[in-house]
């Protein structure tokens, strides 16, 4: 049984008004369950359906793809001339939005006897596989309904009588009588607690008398009893089933929840895992490049130099910042230096290549002068002399001498001592040309 129905017949069915047994409403969701699982897909109806005891009981029995047909006169209640219950079309929707909420529900608020001048069921022809027929309990309305039951009714359809045996009702057996000898083609199974079962033809018949001899055995007081010309099963009354369905309920409720305790369990120590191991790769990353100078760092490499060794990620921080020193230095690795002496004959040292901005495209075509400068002084010397001479016109040169500036290694220790690359202990100088500043 699906888990909505058993949530219903077990907390549900007491407290919607109504008129059904309770061993009826579990053969009825059994039924309409089994279908399912035998592939008989089709829509579902109730005529009469009052406050919706007995329509819930098979309503969260519907598969997708399937509608599911509420049939009462509801509060116009002059079409309800016998005074067999009277409907609520509020109260059952509220019922339906607890008990068996997104159900795809179609509410047609007309008497069942008016549905053929409408055209119903011929529009629901051969569509519906479970019918419950308790509306009107006149001998005419239940013979109109078993009608519309029949022409709307698919292979497989199980159909459902109301009040079938009742001394208040005689109205009910009257119809059924009138439609069996009319040339009915549904056929009677069963007989449950206040309510006939029938079958869409006899084919199907021996399916669910099967079914309901291998499910409910123990409830059968007679098999194959004479009902006019068919054989039925009467099936009792049971109080032991609904506490059975208690029991098998609150068994499969605790193993839910131990597994729902067992799944968040499962997602806290995950997150946990992950958040230290995250931590913990962080740690690493940091403390991989940093200078092992301070005892901090000496102690976490103790823990952390097993796992940095072995997935390779001992990365010194020139790893993660690879023109650390770098700036300015030529890949050839010789830079142009000049100085310029003053007419105070002091000495002024420029590093051009250095100053270049690498975001800017003009870096490369100046880095691209300065070398062509120093491979051909001879050619280029003197026009860049005097360009330069007069770039520092402040400072009133008098000469200016060029340089080929080739650095030496250079590395993050260094820059943390607070020394340059381009300072004197990085670079090896050799002369290139003087030339005399222009007047
Ligand atoms: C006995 S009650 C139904 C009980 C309900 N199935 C349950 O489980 O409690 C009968 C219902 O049929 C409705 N009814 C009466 N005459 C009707 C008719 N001609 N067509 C449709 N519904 C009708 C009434 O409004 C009432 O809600």
């Amino acid at each position: 049984m699906n888990k909505r129905s058993t949530y219903y017949l077990v907390s549900g069915l007491s407290k919607v008004d109504g008129w059904l047994n309770p061993t009826t409403a579990h053969i009825m969701t059994t039924l309409a369950d089994q279908q399912t699982l035998d592939g008989i897909a089709g829509d579902l109806a109730e005529i009469g359906v009052h406050y919706g005891k007995s329509f819930i009981a098979f309503a969260n029995s519907v598969a997708p793809g399937e509608r599911i047909f509420a049939i009462d006169v509801f509060e116009d209640q002059h079409k309800n001339v016998d005074q067999s219950g009277s409907g609520s079309r509020q109260i059952f929707l509220d019922n339906m939005n607890i008990y068996a909420p997104g159900t795809p529900l179609e509410v047609v608020q007309e008497s069942s006897l008016d549905l053929p001048a409408i055209g119903w069921p011929r529009q629901h022809a051969d569509s519906i596989r479970f019918f419950s027929i308790d509306g009107s309990h006149t001998r005419e309305a239940t013979l109109n309904d078993l009608r519309i039951a029949e022409q709307t009714t698919k292979a497989g359809a199980i159909v459902v009588v109301d009040d079938i045996l009742s001394s208040q009702w005689q109205g009910v057996i009257s119809g059924v009588f009138d439609y069996l000898s009319s040339g009915g083609k549904l056929v009677p199974f069963a007989v449950i607690p206040n309510k006939m079962l029938l079958a869409k033809d006899r084919r199907f018949k021996s399916k669910w008398t099967e079914f309901i001899r291998a499910r409910y055995g123990r409830l059968i007081s007679k098999r194959d009893v004479k009902f006019l010309d068919e054989a039925i099963d009467v099936v009792e009354d049971d109080a032991a089933l609904m506490k059975e369905l208690e029991v098998s309920d609150r068994a499969a409720s605790s193993k839910r929840e131990r597994a729902m305790a067992a799944r968040v369990w499962r997602e806290r120590v995950t997150y946990t895992a992950i958040s230290l191991f995250v931590a913990w790769h962080t740690l690493a990353m940091v403390v991989a490049p940093a200078p092992s100078t301070s005892d901090l760092i000496k102690g976490l490499r103790i823990v952390l130099d097993p796992y940095l060794h072995f997935f390779k990620l001992d990365n010194q921080w020139n790893f993660f910042a690879p023109d650390v020193g770098e700036e300015g230095r030529d890949p050839f690795g010789v830079i142009l230096r000049y100085v310029i002496k003053d007419d105070a004959g002091t000495l002024h040292r420029f590093d051009p290549d250095a100053g270049l901005n690498w975001f800017r495209p003009s870096s490369i075509w100046f880095h691209d002068w300065y070398r062509a400068l120093l491979e051909n002084p001879d050619d280029f010397g003197e026009e860049f002399a005097a360009l330069f001479c007069r770039e520092h016109a402040e400072l009133h040169p008098v000469t200016i001498t060029l340089f080929a500036a080739e650095q030496k290694d250079y590395g993050p220790l260094d820059r943390l001592r607070g020394k340059q690359p381009l300072d004197p202990e990085f670079v090896k100088v050799a002369t290139v040309r003087s030339f005399e500043c222009p007047p």
